[in-house]
Formats: structure tokens, sequence, C-alpha cells
């Protein structure tokens, strides 16, 4: 046994680097078939084994049934990083339980569309949301000694042509809009590894594309560790030396194409690559294999923390992602007691989610799945539950969509906005046969909603994961005061969205152009001043919440912001307050406002607490892109609290000065 104890993560990478054949080297830059690396018995470096992400431990790269958690979509919109952590622990407890080192996941690329056929696997819309979701799974994650692997870098925000298309993007959308959650995963969770993408980016792929992967991933987001292709991305592009240089680690799957072992030798003897650029980007995985555990003698880098029970927070992210939508005259919740019979309808009501591959890569196939109708059936009792909303005290209608080709699907973006056509129908029918009717959507992005005003209620449950039904009940009746909030706009119509101005802009062909820059989601709602069907960050409780007393305080490094909430119903429930600044906006265009701090508070009925947000004056920095730094403007800045990006009730501003 080969004893290392002593060693820091940096000395025990270099030690290993500096045993390694040039062989031995080449061979570990391309996986062992596809979910695992190459082991160096001689070294005692084992084969780091991952599975796919982020719902759960994935079948097709496990062989097992595991628990389905809610899409990443829900828990963007529990908005509470607390539990992102936990569920993030859980998730990596499960991997390890599997034999994997490595999960892939969190996906962490912004919505631009609500077309995009992967939104459910992201957190949404809003670089500080997505930022703050990927730190708290990350640390979740690596507090069990596995690795994460945040993806996919960059601006993989659409499925149509993924493999081909060039995102062409300008330096300042890139870093305030695409960059910020990658570069908060490694500089406040230090992530373990990095996925790059399959598309180019201003021309050059991903994997090969080296001012993104050297000069902005290593050198200004300061990442170490292991940089890995997604799965074929390294195949189209331009050889051997193009992606070790631009500093990709690893091609998966093995045996691989362009860093196959006789490829990488056969270049350096032709002098098209040097050892020490192998050297460079195999550092980086000889780290992730020590953090892992990975090196005999090195246990895995781990935090003690207890072991969760999966099926409780499985429940619990759905429950708090729940979002409710509209509650004519106050319909929901319902008196379970009182309820009657209750109408269930719609294709949603008791469809399975999870099988092998469904939706994608991340599909996970749970041992069972609670669907509404047999979570209802048990909670009422089987004879309360009819088929005919005609006779029913309440219809409910479980209508969204489907992880398969024009629903959330991994390879396909949706073509409309609108859920299937049978659907509307069906929702309009229930609705005229019986005036007591929710519709409960399940899906992963924005659908339109033109029957809106003809029902009495809309909760969108997303996809909850396999104890769905119990969380969807659990809201229905009232046993949890739903909270979760929007992570990203619901339009109205497909063209009031910022993307989908121009066949260039969506779905382009060579190329996409990501014409409206900065203006993604409710900024561009805010700028061009379009109603959202639904904005960012709503969604309604069963109490009501009040605001005031708001102040203001400035430091040397922050602004602190603080203010009374007030739970003014009759229930306990939870708001999420959220704070929102528009810079001066002299020196450079900016947002009219942008999400900078969040929190889910819990309230009593009648109580109230004073919260308090501290913003650090860097994080309401711009990115100079002739410069190519952050500069802080001097000037008046204005900020708002509320309960959504449209739902504002207090109002201060502060000031800057020029030298800050
Ligand atoms: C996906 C990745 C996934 C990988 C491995 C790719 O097609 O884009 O998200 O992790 O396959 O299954």
């Amino acid at each position: 046994m080969i004893d290392r104890p002593s060693q820091s993560v940096e000395n025990a990478a270099a030690v290993l680097l500096a045993q390694l054949t040039l062989p031995e080297k080449a061979g570990l830059l391309a996986g062992d078939g596809f979910w695992k690396t190459r082991a160096v018995e001689r070294l005692g470096i084992r084969s780091l084994g991952m599975t796919d992400g982020p719902l759960g431990v994935a079948f097709h790269s496990s062989w097992r049934r595991a628990t389905r958690y809610p899409a990443p979509v829900a828990l963007a919109a529990t908005f509470d990083e607390t539990l992102a952590e936990a569920f993030g622990a859980s998730l990596g407890q499960d991997t390890a339980d599997a034999g994997k080192r490595m999960i892939l996941a969190p996906g962490v690329n912004i919505v631009r569309s609500p077309l995009g056929g992967r939104n459910f696997e992201y957190f949404g819309e809003d670089p500080w949301l997505a930022s703050r979701m990927a730190v708290a799974v990350i640390r979740g994650i690596q507090s069990r000694g596995v690795a994460a692997c945040v993806k996919h870098f960059i601006a993989n925000n659409q499925e149509t042509r993924r493999r081909s298309v060039s995102v062409e993007v300008d330096e300042r959308t890139l870093h305030e809009i695409y960059l910020p959650a990658f570069s908060a995963a490694i500089a406040e969770a230090d992530v373990w590894a990095v996925m790059a993408c399959y598309n180019r980016i201003n021309g050059r792929y991903g994997c090969e594309h080296r001012q993104l992967l050297t000069d902005v991933l290593r050198g200004e987001l300061g990442f170490r560790n292991l940089v890995v292709s997604d799965w074929f991305a390294a195949r189209p592009t331009s050889g051997t030396g193009a992606c070790i240089r631009a500093g990709l680690s690893l091609e998966m799957p093995g045996p691989g194409r362009w860093l196959r072992r006789r490829r990488v030798l056969r270049a350096i003897e032709r002098g098209e690559l040097t050892e020490a650029d192998v050297d460079r980007v195999l550092v980086g995985l000889l780290r992730t294999l020590v953090l892992t555990g990975c090196v005999e003698g090195r246990p895995p880098a781990r935090r003690e923390r207890p072991r969760s029970d999966p099926a409780a927070m499985a429940r619990q992210v759905a429950r708090e992602a729940i979002v409710l939508l509209s509650n004519r005259d106050g319909l929901l919740p319902l008196d379970i007691n009182r309820a009657g019979r209750v109408a269930v309808v719609g294709p949603n009501a008791d469809h399975r989610f999870g099988f092998p591959l469904a939706g994608g890569s991340s599909a996970v196939w749970p041992r069972r799945e609670i669907t509404p109708l047999v979570a209802l059936r048990r909670r009422l009792g089987a004879r309360r539950i009819v088929k005919d909303p005609a006779s029913a005290d309440v219809a409910l209608v479980f209508a969204g969509l489907r992880h398969r080709p024009g629903g959330d699907c991994e390879g396909f973006d949706r073509k409309q906005l609108s859920l299937p056509a049978s659907q509307e129908a069906l929702i309009r029918q229930t609705a005229r046969a019986n005036p007591r009717t929710v519709v409960i959507l399940l899906c992963g992005s924005p659908v339109a909603m033109p029957w809106l005003d003809e029902v009495a209620a809309v909760v969108l449950a997303w996809y909850p994961g396999m104890y769905g039904g119990d969380a969807i009940v659990d809201v229905l009746t009232g046993a949890f005061n739903p909270s979760g909030r929007l992570p990203m706009t619901f339009p109205a119509r497909l063209e009031d969205s910022p993307a989908h101005r121009d066949e260039r802009s969506w779905p382009g062909s060579d190329s996409v152009e990501y014409t409206e820059g900065l203006m993604v989601g409710y900024r561009h709602f805010d700028a061009k001043e379009i109603e959202p069907l639904f904005p960012f960050g709503f969604g309604l409780s069963y109490t009501q919440f009040d605001y005031c007393d708001l102040e203001v305080a400035i430091t040397d490094e922050s602004v602190v912001v603080a203010f009374t909430l007030r739970n003014c119903g009759t229930r306990t429930g939870a708001e999420v307050v959220q704070l929102y600044i528009a810079a001066p906006g002299v020196a450079v265009l900016r947002p009219r406002r942008e999400l900078k701090r969040f929190a889910r508070i819990g309230v009593q009925a009648s109580e109230s607490t004073r919260v308090e947000l501290e913003i650090p004056l860097a994080t309401l920095r711009y990115f100079d892109d002739e410069r190519l730094e952050w500069l802080l403007e001097a000037g008046e800045y204005r900020l708002a609290v509320g309960a959504s990006s449209r739902d504002l009730r207090l109002h201060g501003t502060f000031s800057l000065q020029a030298h800050k």
C-alpha cells in the first residue's frame, strides 16, 4: 500500500505526474469505456467511475434504479440554498452508494429560450439564481467526497444543431450572463470538474477553445481541476494538439479519438505537441483523482455530514418547488374532508416520467413513482375519485409536457410554446363542465396558457420526481403552503421572448446570434416593457406578506438592506424575498433591474420578522469588454425589494463614489 497521507492535493498531483511515464500520461487522457477513466496500477491510480445526473444517479451509467429527484428547474424554483445544499449531499451520497466517484451534474446553462429542450436540467434564466444553486449543489455533492462536474461549458443553450452550431456572443454578455454560474462554482465551491460543450463559441469548438478553456477558465476563473469533454464532443475538433493545447484534460468516452494514447504519442513525436503541454492538462485530472480518493493511500476529501434520507429529500424539494400560479376566489387549498368527489383527468395524472434514457442523459429510473393519481387515491380514497368533471365537486386536470421530442428532451428543442392542442381542448372542456377546475402542470419549461382565465386555479409542479404525487397533494390540500417561485419568465407569446427575434437569433443555422446580448429573460421584458404571462420570481401563497420599514446602509465593502416582512394572513408560510438593483447605467447600458440577493423566509401567521440582505459591492460591477475587466460604476443606484421581478414593494437608493 502506498502511504501518502500528508501530501497536499497540489503535491500529490505533482508527485504522481513526476512518476508517470510518457505513455502512461498519454493513456490517461481518454476514458476507459463510457463511464470511467483509466487506471495506472503501478502507481496506485484507480479509475474514476462516473455517472450521469443531475436528477439522480442515471440508469444507463450505473445499471441501477435510483432515487429520482425533482428536476433542477424545480430545485431552482425553491430559491432555497440550504435545501439545495442538502439535496446535493443526498445526490453525492447516492453517487457514492452506486460505487461512482463523479456525477455529471449540475447543469448550469442559462435558459435563453422557453423552447430549450434541456431547460428542465438547468437553473433558470438568471445568472445570480443559477450561481447560488450551483454553489449549493456542488458543495453538497462534494461534501461526500464525490466530484461534481459542472456542465456544459459554455453557451450550450439550445439543442438544435448542438454539435455544430457556432454561438455568436460578445464578451460582456458571456461574462455577465453565461459565465457567472461557472465562475461561482469555481470560486465558492471549488468544483472538481468542468465539462466542455459540444457547440462552437464564436467559431471554435468548446473542446478546443484555448481562450475559453485556458485564458478564461484556468486563468481568469482560477480553475485547477479536470476539464472533461462532453461525450464525443472532442470528435469534430481540429485535432489532438488543438484540444490539449486548449486545455482539455480528458476525452470521453474512451478509447477516444483525438486524445487516444497512440495519437498523443504520435503528435509528440511529430513535434505538434510537447510533454509539457500534456502535463499542463493532466495535472487537472490528477488533482481530481486525488480529491475523489482514486489514488491509493489518499481518502476522498469530504466533510462529515449525517446520512440523509433520499426519499424525504425528494419529497421536500418537490413540495417547496411547486408554484401556485393562479387561485381564483381562493379555491385552493381544498378542504380534504369536504372536497366530495374529485374528477381527475389529463395525460399526466398517472404518467410515470422515470425510465431509462427518457428525455436523454439525465433519465433516472426509480423503483417506484408516486403519480398524482396514486397519491390522490391514497389520500382521498379511491371511491371519491371520478372521471366525469360534471359530476364532481372539483376537477383536477393534469396537463403539461413529457420527456420526449416536442417536450422537455435532450437533443431536441420544442417547436411551440403551447401545450398539445388535445390538452388545451381538454382543459377548456373540463372548465366548461366544472367551474371549480384546477390545472396542474407537469413540465420543465414555460407553456402558453390561453385558457388561463377559464380555470379557477393553476399549479405548476415541474417534474417533481418519484414522490411528486404526494407533494402535489400536500399543496392542493394545504398540508403544505406553496412557496415556489418562477426561475424563468413565462411569456404570453413566443415572439415576446428575447431570443425569438428572427431565425438568426433562434435557432440559427451554421451559427446562432445572441443579438439580445444581456437582455435575457426578465431583463428583456423589463427593457421593452412587455407584460409577461407570469414574471420571473412570481408565485402565490395561501397567505399574504407585507413588506415595510426599509433601511439601507452602505459600508466600504457592501450595501446592507433591511426590512420587515409580515405574514398578514392566517396560515404559516414562506416568502421568497427578492432584491433587485438598477445600476446608474451612465457609463454603459445596464439592465433595468437585476436580481442580486434573495432569501426564502418562513413566517408564522400574523408574525413579522426583520430581514437583512447584504450585497458585496463587487457583485454590482459590469464587465468592460474593451478593458476586459470588471468595473464598478459610480453614481446613484436604485434598489427594490419585493415578491417578484414585477411585484416590487419597497424602493430605495444609494450612491457609490468614483474611487470604489
Ligand atoms: C450530454 C451530457 C451527458 C453526457 C454523458 C451528453 O450527451 O450532453 O450532459 O453528461 O452525454 O451521458
